[in-house]
């Protein structure tokens, strides 16, 4: 069987390098779609030594063949995608109604849920979540509330301000009253900001399931990209410190269409440590100096919010799970280099919670109180070439790729050792 539908997911607490490994696939794709999340994103593509950030625009940007889908489940802040998309024209790759289409239905983020998000996080009395200031839980509020404006909405002046004066009258009642926030703009201002941006952005907006359904029809491919990862997911992850999207496999089915209703292939891109940014405890976190070393070999700074990210070793017992409940079929291991040559390596097998051991993190369990159990492994040595089989690897680079199929009873089928697109190894 052919396998023309592929999704991306991140397994661990986002920040995986989904972003290289998904414009490391597209040109193999004619189309790469962005299912949920918003610019809370930051994924990061070199090509050819060129270094770009992308935080709503599909990482199949860079592949000239491929049309880029942002999907309905998407929140999408206007000027922010404006910002990008002219930031990477600038480059000098084109973007045009050819190569991108963001779906009429795709929530938008106000100015108002901007403000209630960083309220809320600067806000004594509200749980710190410690979230990346970008809009996107009061977003998704308003979209299963049922007032949000839509991509199409920008379009239309009387449609947009008739939807912005429900939307204003109950935010700026709790932005002002609840919080204390001031200079909140009126229905008219924020109608004439989203209305300018709105005919910057009207060439790409339409309706994205026929594009998928013609793209299926002419035998074409379908990539998926996720953002964040499993265990940051509303439904599935470390509740309350989660994004406000479905990070999981189900968030494809409800934020894109998927022609046929089939996926091929899941791929759970995973870092080869973990790492964690923003609140919320995780079980193989480092605090002490090797965390800290992590952290600066691999340059674990966050790509939207500049925050440093914490460290710690692979977690075998959380990756079950994210394999599990997003139905992984295979992992791309990437950032092997940070590891390599460190000295010492360790890996989380197994948990030990409220005097029992779990093999597995399970939903509901409170992290705070789990005892991770770590086992000492050889530390990976030597080098990592270009072009290199399975076979060639240094064996403790095998070994620790062996030591996780085992575990998670998946292959691994890509590594990536290096941030450009070609220091990427497919088996
Ligand atoms: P929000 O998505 O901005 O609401 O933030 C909620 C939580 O998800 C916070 O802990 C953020 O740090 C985390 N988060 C959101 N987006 C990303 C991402 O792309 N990578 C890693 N963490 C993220």
């Amino acid at each position: 069987m052919s396998k023309k539908t592929c999704v991306i997911v991140g397994s661990q607490w986002g920040d995986e390098g989904k972003g290289k490994i998904v414009d490391y696939l597209a040109s193999e794709f004619q189309a790469v779609v962005r299912y949920q999340g918003g610019n809370n994103a930051g994924h990061t593509v070199i090509v050819n030594g060129e270094k770009s950030v992308l935080h709503l625009l599909p990482s199949g940007i860079f592949s000239s063949n491929t049309c880029n889908v942002i999907a309905h489940g998407v929140v999408v802040e206007p000027a922010a995608l404006v910002k990008e998309i002219e930031m990477i024209q600038s480059k000098g790759h084109s973007i045009t109604s050819n190569n991108l289409c963001i779906s009429s239905s795709a929530t938008v983020i106000t100015t108002y849920a901007k403000m209630l998000d960083l309220a809320r996080e600067n806000n004594a009395d509200t749980q710190k979540i410690g979230t990346t200031g970008k809009g996107i839980g009061p977003s998704y509020e308003d979209k299963v509330a049922r007032r949000a404006i839509r991509m199409g909405d920008l379009l239309d002046m009387t449609i947009l301000k008739k939807k912005l004066e429900g939307l204003w009258k109950e935010r700026a009642f709790v932005l002002l009253q609840l919080y204390g926030v001031k200079n909140i703009p009126r229905v008219e201002e924020e109608a004439t900001k989203l209305f300018e941006l709105g005919k910057k952005l009207a060439p790409f907006i339409r309706e994205e399931i026929a594009i998928l359904d013609k793209i299926a029809e002419q035998g074409g491919k379908v990539l998926y990209e996720g953002a964040q990862g499993v265990m940051l997911d509303v439904n599935f992850g470390t509740y309350p410190f989660v994004t406000s999207s479905n990070t999981t496999i189900g968030g494809v089915y409800t934020g894109s269409y998927v022609p046929g209703f089939t996926i091929d292939r899941v791929i759970g891109i995973t870092k080869a440590y973990t790492t964690r940014v923003g609140e919320g405890a995780f079980p193989s976190e480092l605090k002490n100096e090797l965390g800290d070393s992590i952290q600066q070999k691999g340059n674990e700074v966050g790509a939207t919010t500049g925050r440093k990210r914490r460290c710690g070793w692979l977690d075998l017992a959380q990756l079950k799970y994210a394999v599990k409940v997003s139905g992984i079929t295979e992992i791309a291991l990437t950032k092997i280099d940070i590891l390599m040559n460190l000295g010492s390596l360790n890996v989380v097998m197994a948990y030990k919670y409220r005097e029992q051991v779990y093999d597995r993190y399970h939903l509901g369990m409170n992290v705070e109180e789990i005892e991770p159990i770590v086992q000492s492994l050889a530390p990976l040595v030597g080098e990592i070439k270009a072009s290199m089989s399975r076979s060639d690897l240094p064996k403790s680079v095998d070994a620790y790729l062996t030591l996780i199929e085992k575990e998670l009873k998946i292959p691994v089928s890509f590594l990536a050792y290096g941030p450009d697109r070609t220091q990427t190894l497919k088996f």
